[in-house]
């Protein structure tokens, strides 16, 4: 039987639009699930939006709409950006389906029935940007530094996770790597914080409509970030049986705003209700927008639309998946999403398609066949797949373009259009176009489009030049 493969991307919350910032792990999400499908796993890609919690509801009173109205517009939002951008998602989850309700009330029964839970009162500052209650020590001025705004005084009854009992097991499972967490630094992160976790999570909060309410306790609602979490298993079918055909053989694929949700509190509650920790978690880094934040106020967001508007769907994919890397922020600015569309896209796979399609109508050349060619590309194709299993999709890009760099320079060794024998022709066009094509395919989970577009020419042992002209990143 198949292997079976769960990957998630964060919920979305609903109380803004889709930008490049939650385009980036949807992204690299697509690519992986379109990877393991192509190695032969039996894939559940899933997204979606979280929507419940004070923020959403104070964005809806915002918009003067009503909060499920409010939430059905944006959540379809995402769901539509996500098509117009060639996401293969299996699952499109919404915390406010019944599907959810039902997961979430069975999970926190057996978090009581655990005893890990208890009554208490919280008196403290809380940032309704990050939904999370805050130390004076994370903020800056009274300021929440990653939203700029103030954390807000709140008392109030909740319901206690006893994160505490978990600690030192957490701590065993990520250092031994059965909970992955990467790139390394992230890893390094999140040992580093269980050392001085001493605090217990709220699953409830009191005084809040808009939520699942806490069955036990029909005062309290349910902590947003408590709901959102059970996300990952209502996707595959959780409580029922069916859920186990995929976990824990999980990746999430998460911003590094979210670590310790993800690596701490998640486990830690899966572990309390005897259930296995997911399997591995990748922490991205951030876009900036030329030095700053990308933000409403600031009036920088970028949009998939404009991008895709300006590139073309495969081309805003590349552009934005290439400009992530390593555990910095990267500063990202229109002008640089156009030189590597104009230098990877353009100039490489584009120009390099239409020399040869132009090369093989001239000398009236109709199929050629595949052959083993001598291009160096071998080693580049190796580390291409070793990066993505990596996720480090920027680098992946980079071996991919060095193949078409290959080509290049094979062809001006050549120089095919300045040659007479027609059979050296057809030799130099046979093995370029091969190797062109085994890049394409390569790409194919990066470029789908375009891989679905020219990856028809070979036709077994052949390949079928086409008769119009085909051009690609123009
Ligand atoms: N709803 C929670 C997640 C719950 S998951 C169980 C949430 N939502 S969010 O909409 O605020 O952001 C989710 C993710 O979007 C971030 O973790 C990150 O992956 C991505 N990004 C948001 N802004 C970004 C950038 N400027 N740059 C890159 N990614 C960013 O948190």
């Amino acid at each position: 039987m198949e292997k079976a493969f769960l990957v998630t991307t964060p919920i979305y919350y609903v109380n803004d639009f889709p930008h490049i910032g939650s385009a980036y792990p949807t992204l690299v999400a697509d690519v992986i699930a379109r990877q393991k499908r192509k190695e032969g796993y039996r894939v559940h890609f899933s997204t979606g939006t979280d929507e419940h919690g004070v923020k959403n509801l104070q964005a809806a009173k915002y918009a003067n709409k009503d909060v499920r109205i409010f939430t059905d517009e944006v959540s379809a939002k995402f769901k539509a950006t996500w098509e117009r951008l060639n996401i293969s998602f299996d699952d499109f989850i919404r915390t406010t389906e019944p599907r959810h309700t039902q997961a979430v009330l069975y999970f926190i029964e057996k978090l009581k029935d655990s005893g890990h839970i208890y009554q208490g009162m919280y008196k403290g500052l809380y940032c309704i940007g990050c939904e999370m209650f805050k130390e004076g020590s994370e903020l800056v001025e009274g300021l929440c530094p990653i939203h700029q705004r103030k954390a807000e005084y709140v008392e109030e009854k909740n319901w206690f996770f006893r994160v505490s009992a978990f600690t030192d097991k957490l701590k065993g499972l990520i250092e031994s790597d059965a909970i992955t967490i990467e790139p390394a630094g992230k890893k390094a992160e999140t040992l580093g914080l269980l050392k001085i976790w001493i605090n217990d999570v709220s699953i409830s909060r009191e005084h809040l409509s808009w939520g699942i309410p806490l069955p036990f306790d029909k005062e309290q609602t349910i902590y947003v970030w408590v709901d959102a979490l059970i996300n990952y298993l209502t996707t595959i079918g959780y409580p029922d049986e069916r859920y186990k055909e995929f976990w824990p053989n999980v990746l999430h694929i998460i911003g590094k705003d979210i670590l310790k949700h993800h690596a701490i509190i998640w486990p830690a509650l899966l572990l309390a209700i005897g259930l296995e920790p997911p399997k591995r978690i990748f922490a991205h880094s951030f876009f900036t927008v030329e030095g700053q934040k990308m933000s409403k106020s600031l009036g920088n967001v970028i949009t998939p639309d404009e991008l895709i508007k300006k590139f073309g769907v495969d081309g805003a994919r590349y552009v934005l998946l290439a400009e992530i890397s390593g555990d910095k922020d990267n500063d990202i600015s229109w002008q640089k999403f156009q030189a590597r569309y104009d230098a990877d896209l353009k100039h490489n796979i584009g120009n390099i398609f239409s020399r040869l399609l132009v090369l093989a109508q001239k000398n009236d050349i109709k199929t050629l066949p595949t052959t083993n060619y001598s291009l160096q590309t071998n080693n580049h194709q190796k580390t291409f797949q070793e990066e993505i299993e990596k996720l480090n999709i920027a680098q992946a890009l980079r071996e991919a373009q060095a193949i078409f760099e290959e080509i290049n320079k094979y062809l001006d060794a050549a120089k095919p259009w300045k040659e007479t024998d027609k059979e050296k022709i057809a030799t130099t066009l046979s093995e370029s176009f091969s190797a062109f094509l085994d890049a394409i395919d390569l790409l194919e989970p990066v470029l789908p489009a375009t891989a679905k577009q020219v990856l028809p020419i070979k036709k077994g042992d052949a390949l079928i030049v086409p008769k119009e002209n085909i051009h690609l990143f123009s």
